[in-house]
């Protein structure tokens, strides 16, 4: 029998059972949607880039969103610098929330990080990428990864050399987004460049871009080789897309689609969990992006969509998501 294209993923000394991530999203994968996403089956989720800077300046608004969900048996810390001092000074802080393992941005076109010298600012120095994964790896044996783009633009496609570079400096797993700087999250992810550091690195390599469904993700594993796969806004209220993904690459077979009443208890419970650890009026504002995307393309969301901007208390957060589905069965 065919080897099952949903297996164990080793990173270091990190044993992952399975190959399916949930991607870093700056403004998503906070603490209680990387919960989900684990509790859907993810093997791995990443947190939203922290700023090293923030980290050693002790930023109180910064340093939750290093802490891990219960319900995330192992997570990635990613973080985001232009220097190796920054990086260096954040590194004890980092490890003390004990992250499965700490993951680089080299690919955030935002124009405010790349004038830090972070994000894809780093594509244009993969020296640099290799001195902060070598400070980054000192005095500890948490796994040190990178995440790249393909490049900066069109015209400098370097994403063999930055992989190397990091590779060389200690890096244990390579994530490769397949567009450019330039591309920010436009036109069509090529997934070469993937198979091209598949077969030349000698660690895991881990691709992402376009994968919006199940068989997505499947298409990329087969066509690629790659160890593992990222799912970024396709998991976005869909944390269900790991199961479901599971579920293709084990037995061939589409899986059912979730019921509305799972989509709107799993959105309520994301929304419970945020309130362990921040203000009502906080997290109800966090869950609305959430659930308009729980609730995309469902006739009649649109009216909730309206009515979510005025929910800033529990009960009435609890009572929206309860009259839509009430309404909707
Ligand atoms: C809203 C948003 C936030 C993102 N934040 C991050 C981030 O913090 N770190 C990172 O490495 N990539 C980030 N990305 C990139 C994704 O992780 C992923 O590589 C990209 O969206 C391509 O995958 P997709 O086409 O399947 O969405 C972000 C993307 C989006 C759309």
């Amino acid at each position: 029998m065919a080897e099952s294209l949903y297996r164990p993923v080793g990173i270091g000394k990190l044993l992952l059972p399975g190959n399916l991530f949930l991607a870093p999203l700056a403004g998503f994968t906070d603490r209680a949607f990387r919960g989900v996403a684990a509790e859907w089956g993810a093997d791995l989720t990443y947190t939203e880039m922290i700023s090293c800077e923030a980290v050693f300046r002790d930023n109180a608004k910064t340093l939750p969103m290093m802490e891990r969900d219960p319900r995330e048996e192992r997570y990635a810390i990613q973080l985001f610098t232009g220097t190796v001092e920054a990086a260096e000074k954040s590194l004890e802080r980092v490890l003390s929330f004990q992250p499965s393992l700490i993951d680089l941005n080299c690919g955030c076109p935002v124009p405010k990080i790349i004038k830090s010298g972070a994000g894809s600012a780093l594509m244009k120095t993969p020296d640099r990428i290799a001195s902060l994964v070598k400070v980054l790896s000192v005095g500890h044996d948490t796994p040190v990864t990178v995440k790249i783009r393909t490049g900066w633009d069109a015209w400098s496609l370097n994403y063999r050399e930055a992989a190397e570079k990091a590779v060389e400096a200690g890096a244990a797993a390579v994530t490769i987004h397949g567009r450019t700087r330039s591309q920010g999250y436009g036109g069509k992810a090529d997934w070469q460049p993937l198979r091209e550091l598949v077969e030349a690195l000698p660690v895991p390599v881990f691709g992402s871009g376009d994968l919006f469904t199940p068989d997505d993700a499947r298409r990329m594993l087969e066509e690629t080789g790659c160890a593992g796969i990222m799912f970024a806004r396709g998991a976005i209220g869909n944390p269900f897309i790991f199961r479901n993904t599971r579920h293709l690459l084990e037995t061939g077979e589409e899986a059912p689609p979730q019921s509305l009443t799972i989509k709107m208890e799993t959105a309520l419970s994301q929304y419970i969990s945020s309130l362990s650890y921040l203000s009502e009026q906080r997290a109800s504002k966090e869950i609305r992006k959430h659930l308009c995307a729980y609730t995309k393309g469902i006739p009649g969301s649109s009216a909730l969509r309206n009515d979510l901007v005025h929910g800033e208390t529990r009960s009435e957060i609890e009572k929206l998501i309860r009259d839509f589905l009430a309404n909707s069965l």
